[in-house]
């Protein structure tokens, strides 16, 4: 799902082709992944790179990158977390954490 070449972040989709999701590798090398739907409104949060957050352009909300906690903005509750399992030089997501 994610290769060396893929840079700092990249989109996917799970559990199904309707959940969008993002992978971001944090400045430790660590690879998270979250929902990519804002937990304010629903739209889509992206990884701004310089500042390492995910920001929702809809209404300004900001989440951390390494647990998805909003800070700034409207949303209160943080982003789903993505489990992933590393196989090989390949990364899978196997499941969601909504606590
Ligand atoms: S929908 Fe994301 S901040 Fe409102």
């Amino acid at each position: 799902m994610f290769r060396e070449t893929d840079g700092e972040s990249k989109l996917f989709s799970y559990p199904t082709e309707e959940d969008p999701c993002i992978l971001v590798r944090q400045n430790s090398g660590d690879l998270v992944a979250y929902s990519q739907v804002c937990t304010h409104l629903s739209c889509a949060v992206v990884h701004k790179e310089k500042e390492n957050v995910l920001f929702c352009p809809c209404h300004d909300g900001y989440f951390s990158v390494d647990q998805g906690r909003p800070f700034a903005g409207p949303p209160t509750r943080s982003l789903p977390r993505i489990k992933l399992e590393q196989q090989g030089n390949e990364v899978f997501a196997v499941g969601v954490d909504i606590s």
